[in-house]
């Protein structure tokens, strides 16, 4: 792992020249936060990888040391970080941190895979409509924790994936994309989250690609194509 963070000095890295920008000729520039397994984080990496996706993950950070996603990273050849929550007075000092670091990779957008924290101003502020989440279920419904589980057990008939822009809010950013996962009167727990992690696999490098080519509008909560 590359850089356990004990210290909450900043460096002096800049933000991207090309923030913001798409470059038909260099692939964007993903930073992707997790906290967890990071089957996501792998299936972004593997399209960037295999060219399906004119991107590129330049670093992944995680607030959980033990977080197999870092593992996953540190076996692609991925720069990774650990950064500590505990060690910073705030959650303004944290992510100042963690801008730190994705400026030093260069990255144009941030991607949240199983990032169990509520991003705040200073990486809103940073990356304005450039942050997008995927949680895993039709939003509204079933926002927040375990939420395969809560559709499991209300009895829902259909599910599903969506991948949305990260507001301050939990899980309330305008929707980029959804598909429905339909739930079965055969299906388990298990079978159903299967079902779902395979749809989020495709999902998420479907929306990045419609993300990154730079034609998606916001208005209001609902989102547009420019020609
Ligand atoms: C996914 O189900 C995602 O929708 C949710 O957290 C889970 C992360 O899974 N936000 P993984 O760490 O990418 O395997």
């Amino acid at each position: 792992m590359r850089g356990k963070e004990v210290s909450s000095s900043k460096s002096s890295a800049e933000p991207p020249a090309c923030a913001g920008c798409t470059h038909a000729d260099r692939p964007a520039s993903l930073g992707i936060l997790a906290s967890g397994h990071g089957s996501n984080m792998e299936a972004i990496a593997e399209a960037c990888a295999r060219g399906e996706l004119a991107a590129k993950v330049s670093v992944v950070i995680s607030d959980k040391k033990e977080a197999y996603v870092l593992e996953r990273a540190k076996r692609r050849g991925i720069p990774h970080y650990f950064v500590d929550y505990s060690l910073y007075p705030n959650r303004r000092s944290y992510e100042e941190k963690v801008l730190d670091i994705l400026h030093a990779h260069g990255v144009q957008y941030i991607v949240l895979a199983g990032y169990m924290r509520v991003v705040g101003e200073v990486l809103l502020q940073a990356y304005p409509q450039r942050i997008l989440n995927i949680h895993p279920s039709l939003l509204p419904a079933f926002p927040g924790l375990s939420a395969i589980r809560k559709a499991y057990e209300y009895g829902v008939q259909i599910t599903g994936v969506t991948v949305h822009f990260v507001d301050e809010g939990v899980d309330t950013g305008p929707i980029l994309q959804q598909e429905v996962v339909p739930i079965g009167l055969e299906d388990s727990l298990e079978s159903l989250e299967k079902k779902v992690h395979e749809v989020e696999h495709r999902l998420y490098k479907k929306a990045l690609a419609l993300l990154i080519s730079g034609r998606v509008e916001i208005y209001g909560r609902k989102i547009r194509f420019k020609n």
